[in-house]
């Protein structure tokens, strides 16, 4: 590894003096800064809305904007935008569309909106004291957060509970103010963190002024005010579902490939190892649409995770049985996303997504994105069941190999047609090309 100095005050250094140092410190190719430059956008407004979304930003890393089309969730026929490095992805998400539109289509169904945060405190008094005084202290709460609700309510939002919870058996004298949220369309994240903060500070004062408390119960000490991204309550539920016999041409295929499927969602459930891969190829599908609505799919992930551990295994999200004759094949998760503010509003691609998908409200979103991960899901537990991932994979990769390879497009053009009944891999590509480059 190159050897360079610590800087101090890189982000006050413009973008072209932050090149500049890059190059300088680790003794890059000049033409670096011409390679950056020439992934800015030409429209300074825009390219001024993507700098402005990190710090120390140098240029733009692009990824494929792709759709996958004919999604029919609850009878609406849907385009989905998609955003990911994966190759096979859009594939999948694409073909699980297309099959169930001809089976009635995803359904979807809210379980709850409710989004959660916590004030994190510690406090040496008799805990029966602070119980006792908590509706005060509730009532100050609500009080003194109302200049941060008061727009929230209007729309439908705010609050909507407030818990005080004593766990010394992770600190002595730890508590919580576990705190439940109404956030309507947006994600909510600022709102939510905005109240916690102001919640620790009236905590303190309350704690400090309270006549009932002793002098050396008058200290508090907030460790963090801060959101959960664990939203268990904020749940949907999708499904398709057809009968047996549908699920392909042939009756007799159709169970044995039925049994299959239902098999493999139950060793997920059960076995750990297939259980994060199986989740992997949901958030597969969920990941490149969030990605596309500007919405932060770290949160999604690890409150999806999470949900997959509750039951204190970590198992596969989604489940398939056969109940009198019909296949069903559901997913239900935590989702919490917002359609206004944030990234959602500012990068273009992002409201072009939202305008694709027909400015769903949030809820519609959360069974859209649940869609997606059911339907990458379906494609690749198919593809397992059935003729294996890597013949679709490798095809797809088939492009990315060439293009490592710089091939020109007469040569990609013949080698599709070569392999296409043929098995794909890195090294027969290779071949492939060193005998035909004679
Ligand atoms: C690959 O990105 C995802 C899969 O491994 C998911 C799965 O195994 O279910 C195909």
């Amino acid at each position: 590894m190159t050897e360079h100095k610590i800087i101090n005050g890189f982000s006050k250094l413009d973008r072209l003096q932050k090149i500049e140092w890059l190059v300088e410190q680790l003794n890059l190719d000049e033409v670096t800064a011409d390679f950056l430059n020439s992934f800015q956008l030409a429209e300074q407004s825009v390219q001024n809305i993507i700098a402005d979304l990190s710090e120390n930003h140098l240029s733009n890393y692009h990824l494929p904007f792709s759709v996958a089309p004919n999604f029919v969730v609850d009878d609406k026929v849907i385009t989905f935008p998609l955003v990911t490095e994966e190759s096979s992805v859009v594939a999948a998400l694409a073909k699980a569309a297309g099959y169930w539109a001809k089976r009635g289509g995803f359904h979807s169904k809210i379980i709850g909106t409710e989004k959660k945060g916590q004030v994190h405190f510690s406090w040496s008094g008799k805990p029966e004291k602070i119980f006792r005084s908590f509706p005060e202290l509730k009532k100050q709460l609500e009080q003194e957060a109302a200049p941060l609700t008061q727009n929230m309510e209007k729309r439908g939002g705010g609050i909507t509970a407030i818990t005080l919870k004593h766990l010394p058996e992770i600190i002595p004298n730890y508590y919580q103010l576990d705190v439940s949220f109404e956030t309507c369309e947006a994600m909510g994240a600022n709102f939510i963190n905005s109240c916690l903060e102001q919640f620790g500070k009236t905590l303190k004062s309350w704690v400090q002024t309270n006549d009932e408390f002793q002098a050396e119960e008058k200290e508090t000490d907030v460790i963090m005010a801060i959101l959960s991204n664990y939203v268990p309550n904020s749940r949907v539920k999708v499904w398709v579902e057809c009968p047996v016999e549908e699920l392909e041409s042939d009756a007799e295929k159709a169970h044995a490939f039925a049994l299959k499927l239902v098999q493999a969602v139950h060793i997920s459930r059960h076995d750990v190892s297939r259980a994060v891969t199986h989740n992997k190829g949901i958030f597969n599908g969920i990941d490149a649409l969030a990605i596309a609505t500007g919405n932060d799919f770290r949160a999604i992930e690890a409150g999806g995770h999470a949900y997959a551990a509750s039951s204190g295994q970590y198992r596969g999200l989604s489940d398939a049985g056969i109940t009198n004759g019909k296949f069903w094949f559901s997913l239900e998760l935590p989702l919490a996303v917002g359609v206004v503010g944030g990234v959602t509003s500012l990068h273009p691609l992002a409201k072009l997504t939202m305008a694709i998908l027909g400015q769903p409200t949030a809820s519609q979103l959360m069974g859209y994105l649940a869609v997606a991960g059911l339907a990458s899901n379906w494609s690749a537990v198919r593809a397992l069941v059935t003729s294996g991932i890597q013949q679709g994979h490798m095809k797809m990769h088939l492009s990315n190999i060439l293009n490592s390879l710089h091939v020109s497009d007469e040569q990609k053009r013949a080698a599709r047609l070569y392999f296409q009944d043929r098995g794909v891999s890195y090294s027969e590509v290779q071949n492939y090309l060193n005998e035909h480059a004679k």
